[in-house]
Parts: C-alpha cells; sequence; structure tokens
C-alpha cells in the first residue's frame, strides 16, 4: 500500500564533480533557466538548492517516469561548485543527501575533484550514479535535443558511437579502478552493487531523461523508508552559507532535511563561538524551479517543511558558520536542543596545538578538510577558524615564536581591510587559495625557501 504522499520527504540530490564538468549547466537544464549566465564568470561562486516537483521530472522524463509509480514529492538538487569541498554537506556525521550524481566530462574523464568527490561518497555512503556528460561534443554526433540516450544512440552513425563507447568504457574502467564496479545504466541490474553510468548531454537534454528516471527510481525503491519522516517535528537543517540580505541584515541559506521550521520558531545555529540562540524573523524562498542564488526577490512563507531550501532572517546571526547545523527548539527544552548542536559542532572541532598556524576557511566543511590536509603534511595548527581573515587572527598568528608559523592559511575567504594593514605591521604572512592541496603546497615551498 503506497503511503499519504504528504509524509514522504523530497530526497536530497547531490550534484558534484569536477570543474567545468557540467553540474550548473546539467541543472540549468533541468530548470529550464540559465543560472549560469548570472554567474561570475563560468564558476559557480555559491551553492543553492533546486526543487524539482515530481510533475515536472516527469513531464521531463516521458515514458521514463510515470508520476502514477511514484509517492515521492520531487527530487530537491543541491548544486556543489568545483572549488567548494562536498563536505559542506553534512548532517549528523553523515552527508546530507540521500543520493548524488557525479558528474564527468566524457572527454576528460577522472581529474583530481572527481577522484575527491568519490572518496567522500565512498566514506559516506553515499549511493550515486555517474552522468557521463558532453556526449554531444562527440565528433560526427548527431544531436536528438532532449531525447531518451538509447534513442539519440540509435540514431548516431557506427564511428560517432564507437568513439562515444571508447569514452564511456574509460571512465567505466576508472571508476573500477577506485574499487566501484559500474556499467551502463540499462545494464545494471543491481544498482545497491553496481553504479549506473548515464551519458547525458547537459546541452541539448540528451540523457537527461534517464538520468531523472534513475534518480526517482533509486529514490523510490532504496530510500522510500527514510523518506517516511514526522513533516510536521521541529526543523533540522544544515548551513550552506551565510549571507549579508538587505534588509534582512546577515541571513542564513540552509537545506532543510528533517521537519518543519515556522516564522516566529526559536532556533539554535551553529556558529564560530559556539551555538546561537535566535528567532525565525522571515523565511524567505524562491519559487519552485528557481534558484536561491539567483533570485532578488523572495517569497515570504509561514513554514516549510523538508525537504527544503530556504533562507532564515533572524537576528544574531553574523557569527553562523556555513556547514554548521540549524534546529528549532519548538516544544523541546532549550538545552536539550542547545547540547545536540554543539555535540555536532565538537565532531568537527580541530585538534589544535600551542604552537603552529592559524587556519581559515569559509565553511565547517573545508575547515575540516584543511586541518586532515595539514595533519597528514603534518603541519601543526595553532587555532583554526570559520571565516574571513580578521585582524585578530592576525594578531593571533604574531604571537608565534618561530617565524614559520607567523602565518595565516585562508581557504576561500577575504581579508578584512583592517588586517591587510595588521598584516605588514605585524609581519604575518598570509597564503590564501581555493584549492587545499595548493594551499599547502604554497606553504610547505615557502618552508623550504626560508631553509635553504
Ligand atoms: P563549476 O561550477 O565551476 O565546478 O563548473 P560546472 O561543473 O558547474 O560546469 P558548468 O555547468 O559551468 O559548465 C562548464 C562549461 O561546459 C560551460 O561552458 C558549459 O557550457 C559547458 N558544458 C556543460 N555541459 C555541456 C554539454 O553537455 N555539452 C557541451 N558541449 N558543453 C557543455
Ligand atoms: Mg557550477
Amino acid at each position: 500500500a503506497s503511503a499519504d504522499p504528504g509524509s514522504l520527504r523530497t530526497p536530497i540530490v547531490a550534484v558534484l564533480g569536477h570543474v567545468d564538468h557540467g553540474k550548473t549547466s546539467l541543472l540549468d537544464k533541468i530548470r529550464g533557466s540559465a543560472v549560469s549566465e548570472g554567474e561570475a564568470g563560468a564558476i559557480t561562486q555559491h551553492i543553492g538548492a533546486t526543487a524539482v516537483p515530481l510533475d515536472t521530472v516527469s513531464s521531463m522524463a516521458g515514458e521514463l517516469v510515470m508520476a502514477d509509480d511514484f509517492d515521492l514529492p520531487g527530487l530537491l538538487f543541491i548544486d556543489t561548485p568545483g572549488h567548494h569541498s562536498f563536505s559542506t554537506l553534512r548532517a549528523r556525521g553523515g552527508a546530507l543527501a540521500d543520493i548524488a550524481v557525479l558528474v564527468v566530462d566524457v572527454n576528460d574523464g577522472f581529474q583530481p575533484q572527481t577522484k575527491e568527490a568519490l572518496d567522500i561518497l565512498q566514506r559516506t555512503g553515499t549511493p550515486f550514479v555517474v552522468a557521463a556528460n558532453k556526449i554531444d561534443t562527440t565528433p560526427g554526433w548527431n544531436p536528438n535535443p532532449k531525447a531518451p540516450v538509447q534513442e539519440t544512440y540509435e540514431a548516431q552513425t557506427d564511428r560517432a558511437r564507437q568513439r562515444l563507447d571508447e569514452n564511456l568504457y574509460e571512465i567505466i574502467g576508472q571508476l573500477s579502478d577506485s574499487g566501484f564496479s559500474a556499467d551502463l545504466y540499462w545494464r545494471v541490474q543491481n544498482f545497491q552493487n553496481n553504479i549506473g553510468v548515464v551519458p547525458i548531454s547537459a546541452m541539448t537534454g540528451e540523457g537527461v531523461p534517464d538520468l531523472l528516471a534513475v534518480l526517482m527510481g533509486l529514490s523510490q525503491r532504496y530510500m522510500k523508508e527514510e523518506m517516511e519522516i514526522d513533516l510536521t517535528g521541529p526543523g533540522k537543517g544544515t548551513v550552506l552559507e551565510v549571507k549579508d540580505e538587505k534588509g534582512f541584515g546577515a541571513t542564513l541559506d540552509v537545506v532543510l532535511y528533517d521537519g518543519t521550521v515556522e516564522e516566529g520558531d526559536r532556533i539554535v545555529v551553529g556558529g564560530v563561538e559556539g551555538p546561537i540562540v535566535t528567532e525565525v524573523r522571515a523565511l524567505l524562498r524562491p519559487r519552485a524551479l528557481s534558484e536561491i542564488r539567483t533570485e532578488a526577490e523572495f517569497e515570504r512563507l509561514d513554514s516549510v517543511q523538508a525537504a527544503s531550501g530556504v533562507k532564515l532572517a533572524a537576528p544574531d546571526l553574523d557569527d553562523a558558520m556555513a556547514g554548521a547545523p540549524v534546529r528549532v527548539v519548538r516544544g523541546r527544552h532549550l538545552e536539550k536542543v542547545i547540547d545536540e548542536v554543539e555535540a555536532e559542532l565538537s565532531e568537527i572541532e580541530v585538534d589544535t596545538e600551542d604552537e603552529g598556524v592559524v587556519v581559515k576557511a569559509d565553511t565547517l566543511g573545508s575547515l575540516e578538510a584543511m586541518a586532515n590536509a595539514l595533519r597528514e603534511a603534518e603541519i601543526p595548527i595553532l587555532r583554526a577558524e570559520v571565516g574571513d581573515v580578521a585582524p585578530r587572527d592576525v594578531a593571533v598568528a604574531s604571537t608565534a615564536n618561530e617565524d614559520e608559523h607567523r602565518v595565516i592559511l585562508g581557504f576561500n575567504v577575504d581579508t578584512l581591510p583592517d588586517a591587510e594593514r595588521e598584516l605588514d605591521q605585524q609581519g604575518v604572512k598570509l597564503f590564501g587559495d581555493d584549492v587545499i592541496y595548493q594551499l599547502v603546497e604554497d606553504y610547505e615551498s615557502f618552508i623550504e625557501e626560508r631553509e635553504r
């Protein structure tokens, strides 16, 4: 017997992969809007969420998704820019996403961030499919816009088909080298043991019906039980971004994965100095099929149910951290909720030492990733925090005894103007980058230079 559709939450789908392999383009295609045109350059600066209702999935996927066969309400896609650590999408020590799409450029194959994403998917046990993107760039390709992949595949010349096959088998081989048994999705019988590879073009839409069908099918089949939650309970979510918004001050872009949040709810949010207790002044959301980060005009809502991307406006959010938990208190003891948020925050706390470098990062997840990379490189950390480089950080770094520790390593953060001046005056060196291994490498070469 099928459950009441109102009691099932939307599965959360993370879209990840190497820079420029086509994550945003895929979502653009799905949304039917050109979000990437509004982005700074070709690189996505931030992450956002896109809700696609079942009816829309069904109309895009044609015969491959019959709405009547499903009782999940649709799919909620989260885009992750290539340089943004996917580890931000965490929840309760695991992955925030229920399922993932790993986008791989068919011509480029596996690249560093493809491997990084695979590692995280493996570690968190997140089920995923591979979208082998840009099939339209196969030499001699004859595009059939929006067609299911087998249809367009059959319509190609032998030569074009062969070329595509070579690239696809290359990717299947690379997955196998990484320990994943994989095959073209229509040959996969058991998606729990095998990774399905879906050839697509985010440009022409070929294969996108198949991808949606596989995502809906997998969610319905393997995740339905997890989707049966108390949608009216106190909400739980993860902060994707802390953003200043005209008229609202600091706001939170949140992915709500459990329960409900209502205007006026008391919430607890992970902050730089520990849990922040505040009250929701406004719940803001772009219309379905649009995107948090480009929508200038928000719709104001009384309440929001999981799973959703929503913007929360509330006082005192300046110190809130991206990647941190958000919990609604409603009907529960405040102290208990604060404890829960503290417990989640302490999972991510970085081990620090009396002597070492100062680390700043844009999100809790990237801070964690930075700390791991530095531990592997045996570089000690004096202090590690989420946020832009502030004068306070320079003051802390300047207390180091060793010159090689009078250093701040900033991952994906800005430097406040006052801090800029302090750096010069205090003789503290700042390294900044949006690639973790590059930051570590730069710092290591700096030490080598000094030792020479
Ligand atoms: P980051 O957010 O920077 O990590 O990149 P991304 O993965 O979101 O890639 P994006 O969607 O911005 O695409 C990168 C480039 O590839 C753009 O110029 C797209 O137009 C192009 N592109 C993406 N998908 C396709 C495709 O299927 N076919 C072709 N021909 N070009 C594509
Ligand atoms: Mg992008």
